[in-house]
């Protein structure tokens, strides 16, 4: 095997090349097959490595990637920042939207034409399902018009539609701790209905063999009935539980997730669901011993602090494997494997 400074400088002297990412935009988790999972996440073991022994490379010296966030985020945003910086690249964030020129009134298209012109990546948030798929759209469009070669567009969350980095990156998490995603039963609690994390990771693990899922949420916050025939015609077994105390031994992976406050309409309607549901040490102790509870994080009181340092909370992991995972798509999207 090469070391990783052997292989570096594989890297760095492959000019773009046709791999199953190259210049392609990442909208879905449905882009993905297997195979491209399997590839992807041992790219990410080298980023990982990358990280442990030399810190950064080079391997996207000169290109730019323009981060793009309408909606809050910390994770998303630094890591794919950091990430790129770790390969050599640059980035341009545009994190307060109210300081651009959308506040003047300008549309996403608008804005990501002209982004395009400017960078060689786009990373995108966006309040509105839809807004990554509109925002690549009218990429392709201004840059065929032109002649010019492809500016791809990360999608980092749309509303209530998806957020495949995420889910990429808690496969890989998963992966990495029960060494395949086979024969897996996983827990997916909270809000189910808006969580564009549950709704993309439950996509993903329908690629799998033997998958079971789990969902533990409040009634008026189920899981989207079109993205349950979806799984079912897949062959996904589901259950349905309305709290977690009461299937806490059945799943090998407990997938925590927040109330999605900024998707309702009104304070009330929000506090009448937030705080109905806390994993505790007491929880935990019904778990099977070697399942992992996992959350994309922010998390605002659904697993008490108490839980963090036993060895079946994995976040901060998860979260840490979020840049590995994006530097690999980033090295991935602009042809370097
Ligand atoms: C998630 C999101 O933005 O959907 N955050 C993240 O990217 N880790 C989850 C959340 O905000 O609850």
């Amino acid at each position: 095997m090469l070391t990783f400074e052997e292989r570096r400088k594989v890297l760095e002297i492959v000019e773009p090349m046709e791999g199953v990412l190259t210049g392609k935009d990442i909208l879905s988790v449905e882009q993905f097959n297997r195979d491209d999972l399997e590839r992807l996440f041992d790219e990410a073991d080298w980023m990982k490595r990358l990280k442990e022994q030399n810190g950064s490379t080079d391997i996207l010296r000169g290109k730019i990637l323009a981060n793009l966030f309408y909606e809050a985020s910390t994770r998303t945003d630094s890591s794919f920042s950091i990430a790129m910086k770790r390969l050599g690249g640059e980035v341009h964030n545009i994190v307060g939207v109210q300081f651009s020129s959308v506040s003047k009134g300008e549309t996403l298209s608008d804005t990501v034409r002209v982004l395009s012109g400017y960078a060689d990546l786009i990373v995108l948030r966006h309040h509105e399902k839809g807004a990554a798929l509109e925002a690549a759209r009218a990429i392709h469009r201004e840059r065929q018009k032109r002649g010019m070669s492809a500016v791809p567009l990360i999608n980092a969350g749309d509303g209530v539609g998806e957020h495949p980095t995420q889910a990429l990156l808690d496969a890989y998490t998963i992966n990495q701790k029960f060494g395949q995603l086979n024969g897996l039963t996983v827990g997916l609690v909270g809000d189910l209905k808006h969580g564009r994390t549950v709704h993309s990771l439950s996509k993903l693990l329908s690629l799998y063999e033997n998958i079971k899922l789990i969902f533990v949420s409040p009634e008026s916050l189920q899981m989207p009935p079109e993205l349950v025939a979806e799984l079912e015609a897949k062959g996904v077994q589901m259950q349905v539980a309305n709290d977690i105390n009461a299937v806490t031994a059945e799943a090998d992976v407990w997938y925590i997730t927040r109330v999605q406050k900024e998707r309702f309409a009104t304070e009330a309607e929000y506090k009448a669901v937030s705080g109905s549901y806390q994993v505790t040490l007491e929880t935990v102790s019904g778990m099977k011993p070697s399942a992992i509870i996992m959350h994309p994080l922010p998390r605002v009181g659904e697993i008490a602090e108490e839980v963090d340092d036993l060895p079946q909370a994995v976040y901060f992991e998860q979260a840490a494997n979020g840049m590995y995972v994006r530097m690999a798509l980033l090295a991935g999207v602009l042809g370097k494997w």
